[in-house]
């Protein structure tokens, strides 16, 4: 079997490309890592600054802010390392207070990476920027080194000054030392640091991403399925309201057409109650659709429906909102319908003396919550309301709390992403 020119044409050139690509491909790198290994060193002395300032109590505040720095400078080497390789998908930002984000792992290898990054990383990325960079004067030395004033004439490291051509030979040999060094060590230098920040900054796939996978695909089971009952629900009452009030408006109607030349009297009372049967009919589709979507949540927002809601509660109701935002509109009448349900139980079960409700939007997250001063005792799974609102809830990647003591108080917290 003969081997066709092209063939070998591409056997020659494919090593010589591949190897121009794994030597340039690393320069192309460095750069971006020296970049980063820059900022890591900023971080790390604000770093260490706050430690030991932290004995005297002032650098406690600032520690917080310094592992916020390292996380950002994590992010934008995982984005460096996404360029030339996989994606390299991190953990969430670091928690708010300083004993959980010592006891993080995902924070605690951000730090590891960092320290490494801002020390070695930054020596071995300088090296592999300065080798090219003398690689490429000393070759080029011989074009431009009559330009130089006389006692100038040096070799990139300064040993000695050139005064002929003769003395331009042993600079363009160095030259070639530095293009082989260059060539043979910043493959590894840029390896190297690639490795070490695949696996320091990755989120801890093992644990956390199977968990969430599980968690998520839960959800999605259960939005789907709150979203069947919602169907379902809407279909009930279509069916058992509107439609049994309407085919009575018609079997009314024609009654009174019936009537209408025998007995005009008998007539008008028939047309009397179809249109009542109609008025109601109308009444139920408007409490069906608001059902769906409460229209007041779009005229007022969540905060005038809100007030709404516990203007006409049983038990007096304080509301407070603070949302800055609006979020979206499926997670308004989620957080909506909770409140409602929460307001009914506590008028229906709780014997409280007062309620309240707050909202507030916390790192991006919509936060209610429901307390009464009631007798406690609420169990979720007892009836059907906080069942349905966890559905709810969790179709939306939030989270439901119950905490309800015998002896009271009853507290409901839902957390909702805000997807503003
Ligand atoms: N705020 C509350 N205070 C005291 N008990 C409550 C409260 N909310 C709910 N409960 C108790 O928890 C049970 C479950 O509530 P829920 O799921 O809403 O069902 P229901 O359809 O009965 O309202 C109720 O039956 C009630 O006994
Ligand atoms: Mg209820």
């Amino acid at each position: 079997m003969g081997t066709t020119g092209e063939q070998r044409a591409g056997a020659a050139r494919g090593p010589l490309a591949r190897y121009a690509g794994r030597s340039l491909g690393p320069l192309e790198q460095l750069p971006g890592a020296l970049g980063t290994a820059v900022l890591a060193l900023g971080v790390l002395l604000f770093l260490l600054v706050a430690v030991v300032t932290s004995v005297v109590g002032v650098g406690l505040l600032a520690l917080p802010a310094g592992l916020r720095g390292a996380h950002a400078v994590a992010e934008r080497e995982r984005a460096r390392l996404g360029r030339w390789g996989p994606e390299v998908v991190g953990p969430p930002p670091p928690p708010q207070r300083l004993r959980d984000a010592a006891a993080d792992p995902a924070t605690r290898r951000e730090v590891r990476w960092l320290v490494g990054h801002a020390t070695a990383g930054l020596l071995l990325s300088a090296v592999g920027m300065l080798l090219p960079i003398y690689a490429v004067r000393e070759l080029t030395f011989p074009l431009w080194w009559q330009l130089l004033p006389d006692d100038q004439a040096t070799d990139a490291l300064t040993f000695w000054v050139v005064e002929d051509w003769a003395g331009v030979g042993p600079v363009v040999a160095i030259g070639v030392g530095w293009a082989l060094l260059t060539v043979v060590l910043t493959p590894p230098i840029a390896e190297l640091l690639a490795r070490r920040g695949r696996r320091l900054l990755a989120a801890d796939a093992g644990a956390d991403l199977s968990l969430r996978v599980a968690q998520l695909t839960a959800t999605r089971a259960a939005a789907l399925d709150a979203h069947a009952t919602e169907l379902r629900r809407i279909e009930r009452s279509l069916h058992d309201g509107t439609q049994n009030r309407l085919v009575g408006v018609t079997v009314l109607l024609g009654a009174a057409r019936r009537a209408v030349l025998r007995d005009p009297a008998a007539a008008e009372e028939i047309l009397e109650r179809a249109q009542d049967a109609a008025e109601q009919a109308l009444a139920e589709l408007r409490s069906v659709a608001r059902g769906i979507l409460p229209p007041v949540l779009e005229d007022r927002g969540l905060a005038g429906a809100l007030t709404g809601l516990a203007a006409t509660s049983a038990v007096p109701c304080q509301v407070d909102v603070d949302v800055p935002v609006r979020c979206a509109a499926s997670v308004e009448a989620t957080a909506y319908f909770a409140v409602a349900e929460a307001l009914t139980n506590v008028s229906r079960h709780s014997r409280a003396g007062r309620a309240a409700v707050e909202v507030r939007l916390r790192e991006q997250r919509l936060c209610v919550r429901v307390t009464d001063d009631g007798a406690g005792g609420a169990v979720e799974g007892a009836g059907s309301g906080l069942v349905g609102i966890r559905r709810r809830v969790e179709a939306h990647d939030g989270t439901l709390t119950l905490t309800s003591p015998p002896g009271g108080p009853t507290t409901l917290t839902v957390e909702l992403p805000c997807g503003s």
